[in-house]
């Protein structure tokens, strides 16, 4: 059983007020939700393991259960279609961070502005070539650089319209081609000393 994040109570009230958008979620896209549901999961393990602080720790838990709100945004044809985007799509749906952004600091609750960032850059990487705002290195917030591998590993792991769930072996693959480009090396190398012991470990070895 994988160990629960601690939780801070001074972020109660963003977590019983966030509920609500989670059973919106479900409602919308049932796939981003239980997607959600698994990052947030790996996500508390990986910052267990790097020894965050427990605020950092509430912080990730509420931006890792809702990176993808912001997908509530993005219109049907986008977020269902069965193949690869175009130009215009692909920055339609890249809005979803900074939408992401939005509507977790509109709670405006305590650590829903700190939420709120991590969400936006959950899609920056390493080397300064993600999106929205290309930050590179230890100017991505620590908790969107974990929820960058989680997101990326569990969404390998599932069939989705436009691919074909990968096996672990193959996302491992895929992730160590990867580190130092998109992927924080020291956090990689965290998740590869627990991935294959966890419960969200890819069905398909
Ligand atoms: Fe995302």
């Amino acid at each position: 059983m994988e160990k629960a994040a601690a939780e801070d109570p001074r972020f109660a009230p963003l977590r019983r007020h966030t509920k609500a958008l989670s059973v919106a979620l479900g409602y919308r896209d049932v796939l981003t939700r239980r997607h959600s549901e698994r990052v947030h999961g790996l996500s508390a393990a990986l910052g267990e393991r790097y020894l965050l602080s427990k605020k950092q720790l509430g912080i990730l838990e509420i931006a890792a259960s809702f990176h993808d709100i912001g997908k509530i945004g993005i219109p049907d044809h986008i977020l269902d279609k069965p193949s690869y985007l175009d130009e215009d799509e692909r920055r339609t749906m890249n809005q979803h961070a900074a939408i992401g952004e939005q509507i977790i600091a509109a709670t405006d609750l305590e650590g829903s502005l700190e939420a709120a960032r991590v969400i936006r850059h959950h899609h920056e990487h390493f080397d300064g070539r993600g999106y929205p705002d290309k930050l590179a290195g230890e100017q991505i917030p620590i908790c969107a650089r974990i929820i960058s591998i989680t997101d990326s590993y569990d969404a390998m792991a599932v069939t989705r319209s436009y691919h074909k769930a990968r096996t672990h072996r193959e996302i491992m693959l895929i992730l160590d081609r990867e580190t130092g480009t998109k992927h924080d090396p020291e956090l990689m190398h965290i998740f590869c000393a627990f991935i294959e012991s966890s419960i969200y470990i890819a069905a398909n070895i």
